[in-house]
């Protein structure tokens, strides 16, 4: 069932990059801000009160009444705005009311000291309440300079906190970091932040790329997801239409339909593309291909495809995956050379890598050529089995400008969901041999997670956060992909027939903790300075 929204937006007719009634959205967000801007000054009074009185249960009741009318009037702005940007942003205005009450929570919380300190501590809390407001207001007003305006007077913030905290006798309270956090929380999503700036726009003001795998039929069946696209995804990978059996499934015959679809579909958007894949060897490989009965008969079959399909979208392209999983099945057993028993192995060595690499270079010397693997997220044999795959192809001087983590997390055990920790120093590791890395699979399976769906979900909201965190934190991971964008056409239903949740859209395309997640680790990247 399509929730309210998706059929108030296919009424609306909004599809592509105009999303709805932009004079609706603006109207809401002005109304979020005020309700911001009064819950922040209402706020402010009541702490100079209880300053005064000591009443700490009529305290708590003016607390509790501030948040009240703040959840109101975002839950009504929402309604009345009946657009995805404004409506789904916040979820509601509980969440904004509880960033007031963390802000102010940072602010006072551990305290000790005269009154005086905590008197200090109130005053410095006013110009928080400025600055979260008027970045949001210069977001609303669409000012090109607005991201940057909002970096800096958190800086000037984190400065002014800095030379008067801790005030002399005082201890415990906030520092300058927290306080600038409390802003950017308290800030975040009141102008409709995440929806009139999508994680794509989020995502490239830290220089990254945000995207999704896609169907291009599925895309065109369903307008919310056409809109939901792209807004927020700056990236697309073509889930199965580039694979070597759906786009040259004889010698001499092409299927270019699909491909060119989703080149369509991310040029209308400006969108980059992540071309997926040209050999690999596991699966989606055509009968001619599998079947190839000499070195050279094969050798043909792969220059055939490769030129044929890069040069195609030379220019058009930025990345391909060159060679897709070049290591076994991570449940097959270990080959005396660490690849996968494959056709091409089989046939050409295990230089057959290095001839793809070269081979894609010569058809299109702008596109960065990536070698895309499985499991190798987490330290251990199977990292270092492709840890010297990499190094031999540098040393060899193969073409190779990164490496794709897939990512799809939690599938594999031992280790199901690797800490952000993890994935960091493995991205790493792969980024101080000079080359990119990406995430360009990602999903987070819910199947072997006890809990029910709320806190599975929530789980999977963090973890989306921590796994993002990884990639902005590494210079040289360039992007984030995940596999699919809504639960509903999620490849792990139709492929091993069970119901999951892996993706950060659910099933009436509602955002769920996971899109949150991935965009406060990407605002947190913003903060962090990029
Ligand atoms: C999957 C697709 O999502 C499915 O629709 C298809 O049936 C099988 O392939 N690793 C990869 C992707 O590199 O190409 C796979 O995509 C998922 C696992």
């Amino acid at each position: 069932m399509r929730s309210a929204i998706a059929i108030g937006l296919l009424l609306l007719g909004a599809v592509g990059p105009a999303l709805g009634d932009d004079a609706s959205v603006a109207r809401c967000g002005r109304r979020k801000i005020s309700a911001i801007a009064r819950g922040c000054r209402d706020r402010l009074r009541a702490e100079a009160r209880f300053l005064h009185d000591a009443d700490a249960v009529a305290h708590a009741q003016r607390v509790e009444a501030i948040a009240g009318r703040l959840v109101t009037t975002w839950a009504q702005a929402e309604t009345e705005a009946g657009d995805i940007r404004c409506a789904t942003d916040t979820a509601d205005g509980a969440a904004a009311a509880a960033r007031l009450d963390a802000a102010v929570s940072a602010t006072l919380t551990g305290l000790s000291g005269p009154t005086e300190c905590r008197r200090a501590l109130v005053r410095l809390w006013a110009p928080l309440c400025r600055v979260a407001i008027a970045t949001e207001r210069a977001l609303l007003r669409g000012r090109s300079d607005a991201a940057a305006a909002r970096a800096a007077a958190v800086t000037r913030l984190r400065g002014r906190i800095a030379a008067r905290w801790p005030a002399p006798g005082c201890t415990g309270g906030i520092t300058p970091d927290e306080a600038a956090l409390a802003v950017l929380r308290l800030a975040s999503g009141a102008a409709g932040d995440a929806t009139t700036r999508g994680l794509r726009t989020v995502a490239a003001e830290l220089g990254r790329a945000v995207g999704a795998a896609v169907e291009p039929d599925e895309v065109a069946s369903d307008a919310t997801y056409a809109a939901a696209l792209a807004h927020d995804m700056g990236s697309l990978t073509a889930e199965n239409a580039m694979k070597w059996g759906v786009v040259h499934p004889q010698p001499d015959q092409w299927a270019f339909g699909p491909a060119d679809a989703v080149v369509a579909l991310a040029e209308t958007s400006g969108q980059r593309v992540r071309g997926h894949t040209l050999v690999w060897g596991a699966m989606q490989l055509p009968g001619y291909v599998d079947g190839a009965a000499t070195a050279a008969e094969l050798r043909n079959y792969m220059a055939d495809h490769i030129a044929g399909l890069v040069s195609r979208y030379a220019g058009r392209i930025a990345q391909w995956d060159v060679v897709n999983e070049p290591l076994p099945g991570t449940l097959d057993p270990p080959t005396p050379d660490g690849l996968d028993d494959n056709v091409f192995r089989r046939l050409l060595g295990h230089g057959y890598v290095e001839e793809a690499l070269r081979l894609a270079r010569t058809a299109d010397p702008a596109a960065r050529l990536y070698v895309n693997e499985n499991g190798i997220e987490v330290p251990g044999p199977r990292q270092d089995r492709f840890y010297q795959l990499v190094q031999d192809l540098l040393a060899a001087g193969a073409p190779l400008d990164g490496v794709g983590f897939q990512a799809h997390l939690g599938l594999i055990p031992p280790a199901q969901y690797p800490d952000g920790a993890v994935i960091e120093a493995s991205l790493r590791r792969f980024a101080d041999l000079g080359i990119e890395v990406e995430l360009t699979e990602l999903d987070v399976t819910l199947l072997f997670r006890p809990g029910d769906l709320p806190t599975r979900f929530a789980f999977q909201g963090d973890y989306y956060r921590a796994v993002v965190a990884a990639c902005v934190a590494v210079p040289a991971c360039r992007g984030v992909t995940t596999w699919g964008l809504s639960d509903q056409y999620t490849w792990l239903r139709s492929f091993f027939g069970v119901t999951d949740w892996p993706l950060p859209f659910g099933d009436a395309w509602e955002r769920k903790p996971a899109y949150f997640g991935m965009r406060a680790a990407l605002l947190q990247g913003l903060l962090a300075g990029g």
